[in-house]
């Protein structure tokens, strides 16, 4: 039979956790994919700081490995040039594409999808959204027969963790931070997750799932946790509610029944009994509403090699089957875009 030649490119935290996993559980993820899954290449920026790594899959030529004979696409660096070049490159010759990028799929999904749908390939990026937790393919998939009407949840570990701490010992916003940087629980520049934007890249991947639609990181109202001090979350608390940094995702409906798109990120209060309340320290939570479905919640680790590891070899197991069938997965550009909110309206 076929073996299913894999390129990864990038090999840090969650990179060389997949390339372990694939070379050490070898047997198992061909038993489970109903083929070989083999590691063709791997492309990282410095060869030689990869003493680790066997020495003759290296290479420093990601667009050279892309356009070599692999049927798969692992991507692993982040950030728009020049992984999208080489993206797009591998989807429109039909090759499938796995990706943890919620940079790229919040600004530039509907290319990516028009360029799959067009060759056939597949593209999966379960892990680019709340890490380990099985929740973009439940939305396409799953869910597929469902009408989604809302998707809320945590989807930032730091700033749940830096939340959670204040709730906990009363402490300030900036002395938590301090900590949480301490702890290794903050990246060194946290902006991005303190000011909202990687919740905003997630709730515009999320929303452009659940509702069909293409919403992009600009189009997410966004506000993160640096206003929120410790009176603020007293005050909650004496209301019996805490405080969490969500991501809200609606299908709306306006007066004369034309259905569009709100995503927004921000912090609010919520009742302590609420099962959002109980998600603490660095894990993630989303809630999701569908009509036939009703309510369901999915938690579990958001970040870490490991976690993010998970998702990433169950979506290429997923992209392997699918290839020695002949088929493949959800395909995104069919359907009729529902229309995006302006922000401002609520
Ligand atoms: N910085 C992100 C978080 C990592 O804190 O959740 C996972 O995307």
């Amino acid at each position: 039979g076929k073996t299913i030649r894999v390129a990864l490119l990038g090999c840090g935290t969650v990179g060389s956790e997949v390339a372990r996993l694939l070379t050490e559980q070898a047997d198992e993820l061909a038993a489970r994919a109903g083929a070989p899954v083999e590691l063709a290449g791997i492309a990282v920026r410095r060869p030689d700081k990869h003493p680790e790594l066997p020495q003759h899959l290296l290479t420093s030529d990601a667009a050279a490995l892309v356009e070599s004979d692999v049927d798969v696409v692992v991507e692993l660096i982040g950030g728009i040039e020049p992984v999208q070049t080489w993206l797009l490159t591998a989807l429109r010759k039909g090759k499938s594409v796995v990706t943890a990028n919620k940079a790229l799929l919040s600004e530039h999904s509907a290319e990516l999808f028009e360029a799959a749908d067009a060759s056939g390939a597949d593209l999966y990026f379960e892990a680019a959204v709340a890490g380990a937790i099985p929740l973009l393919r439940p939305l396409r998939e799953s869910l597929a027969g469902d009408r989604i009407t809302k998707v809320m949840g945590i989807v930032n570990g730091t700033t749940n963790f830096i939340l959670s701490a204040m709730d906990s010992t009363g402490a300030g916003y900036a002395e938590t931070l301090e900590e949480a940087s301490r702890l290794g629980y903050a990246e060194a520049d946290p902006t991005a997750d303190v000011d909202g934007y990687d919740a905003a890249a997630k709730a515009a991947i999320l929303a452009s799932l659940a509702f069909h639609s293409r919403v992009t990181a600009s189009d997410v109202h966004r506000e993160g946790i640096a206003g929120v001090t410790a009176s603020d979350i007293a005050a909650a608390k004496a209301l019996g509610r805490t405080v969490k940094l969500l991501a809200i995702c609606e299908r709306v409906t306006a007066d004369d029944g034309t259905e569009s798109v709100s995503a927004r990120v921000h912090p609010v209060m919520i009742p302590r009994s609420h099962p959002l309340a109980g998600v603490n320290g660095a894990f993630n939570a989303v809630f999701v509403e569908a009509d036939a479905a009703g309510e369901l919640m999915f938690y579990g680790q958001g970040a870490g090699g490991a976690p993010t590891a998970s998702a990433v070899l169950g979506d290429l197991v997923a992209v392997a089957r699918n290839l020695v069938v002949g088929g493949r997965g959800p395909r995104e550009s069919a359907h009729a875009a529902l229309p995006v909110r302006p922000m401002g309206q609520t």
